[in-house]
């Protein structure tokens, strides 16, 4: 599968941050997957944009020492993260849910003792969590460099602070509010490249009885279900348990317990905190165990994992053509910040998938990064449903699934391809 992109875009370049050793131990990094020059996988553009579209170099590599997973060359974060920045959380009545519940979780579990706890998240998006923690009555300041999900948050009656996290973003918040009983982020460690900086930061800002939770998706469900379409340029890392727990001690932190969620086709949350005498939970332990047995930590798993993804890639391919040739009509469903690797890789444009449908009203009338695929509204898709709908959404199977019944019912067709390419 070779990719168009690669000459004609080599010149149009966005500013990067680059390494050729490991963010976290400094081992050169040995690299496994390139997918040549890739637009920003939020990158949706207006047609007056396409000239101007700007690319990078997308490989992706693993550390022989840490076997953390991360990307050679990164866009700079204000490439990335502006005021045009089209995901919001709440566009998702699931991932709300999700965050509603698990605001509860961890206040009972963790912040129920103190009686006005301080919780700061970094990368508050449009503020579904903090609103939930501050329904349950905690002091709440979101850290969101995004103009447009930041502005959500303040209709809400958040504090929303827009710089980058840093340690010195740490430390003027610690000046000016004080240290954080809990300090919570949902997929946003892994788009900071320097890790480090970010763990120092966090360390300087928690009470020292305080916790720092995350979630980000999981290596472990990207290496099972072989969704290289996790990687991109927002994801800098795909971390796994071992990754953490090395990274943590480095910084005066301690992960003592994970658990395995299914948000962003499978995520892992890590509870960290500075007291080190605190033991790690068996939850934690079997997770480390079954990291090991999956050869996390071998290098034949990471070449075995680029042929799979091959492999998968040139089915959905040969799918995809088969349709066509037989005059079917393809779309299609939700536009994914994944969407932009699958349909690079693919090589797919107007004349496979003439259009995509997703929710998200700042993303309608756009093109898709790299690939210019119309995006139009799910009521588009109502009016003129194709005979097959590629489920880019894949995460959110079935939330759509439910709202679009009579998608099947007309006798139409859902395809996937995560965690194998199939008909539904
Ligand atoms: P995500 O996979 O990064 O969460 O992005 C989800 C995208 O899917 C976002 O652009 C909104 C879109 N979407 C729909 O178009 N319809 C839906 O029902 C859902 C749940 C999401
Ligand atoms: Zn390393």
């Amino acid at each position: 599968m070779s990719s168009t992109f690669d000459k004609p875009h080599a010149l149009n370049r966005l500013p990067v941050t680059r390494t050729e050793t490991c963010r976290a131990c400094k081992t050169p990094l040995i690299s496994f997957f390139d997918f040549g020059m890739m637009p920003l996988a939020n990158g949706f553009l207006f047609p007056n944009q396409v000239a101007d579209e700007k690319f990078y170099h997308l490989v992706s590599a693993v550390c022989p020492s840490c076997f953390l997973v991360q990307l050679l060359e990164q866009p700079m974060p204000d490439s990335m993260f502006h005021d045009q920045y089209p995901f919001f959380t709440s566009s998702s009545k699931e991932m709300t849910v999700h965050f509603q519940k698990t605001a509860l979780e961890i206040h009972k579990k963790l912040l129920s003792f103190s009686p006005n706890p301080f919780v700061i998240e970094i990368g508050s998006n449009d503020g579904t969590f903090l609103h939930a923690m501050q329904q349950l009555g905690s002091k709440c300041l979101g850290i969101e460099p995004s103009q447009g999900p930041a502005q959500r948050a303040k209709q809400l009656g958040l504090e929303v602070d827009s710089r980058f996290f840093n340690p010195q973003t740490a430390a003027s918040i610690q000046q000016t509010h004080g240290n954080a009983d809990l300090i919570y982020a949902a997929n946003a460690i892994c788009h900071i490249s320097d890790i480090h900086s970010v763990f120092t930061g966090i360390k300087s800002l928690l009470q020292p009885d305080g916790f720092f939770i995350f979630e980000d998706p999981y290596w472990l469900d990207v290496l099972e279900k072989k969704s290289i379409d996790q990687i991109y340029d927002e994801h800098a890392y795909l971390f796994h348990a071992h990754a953490i727990e090395k990274i943590a001690s480095q910084n005066g932190l301690k992960l003592f317990h994970a658990e395995r969620i299914n948000t962003h086709g499978g995520s892992l949350r890590y509870f960290l905190c500075a007291d080190h005498q605190r033991e790690q939970s068996k939850e934690l332990l079997s997770i480390l165990e079954k990291e090991q047995e999956t050869g996390l930590n071998q290098l034949e798993t990471y070449h075995e994992f680029r042929l799979a993804c091959l492999e998968q890639l040139n089915q959905l391919h040969r799918l995809l053509t088969d349709l066509t040739m037989r005059q079917k009509s393809i779309a299609g469903y939700a536009a994914t910040s994944k969407s932009t690797t699958l349909l690079h890789l693919l090589n797919l444009n107007t004349s496979i998938i003439p259009w995509i449908c997703d929710s998200t009203p700042e993303k309608q009338g756009k093109l898709t990064p790299g690939t210019h695929i119309p995006i139009v509204s799910p009521k588009f898709f109502h009016e003129n449903y194709p005979d097959c709908a590629i489920l880019f959404a894949y995460n959110h199977e079935k939330e759509i699934f439910e709202k679009e019944t009579d998608f099947r019912l007309q006798g139409k067709q859902w395809i996937s391809y995560v965690p194998s390419v199939r008909i539904l």
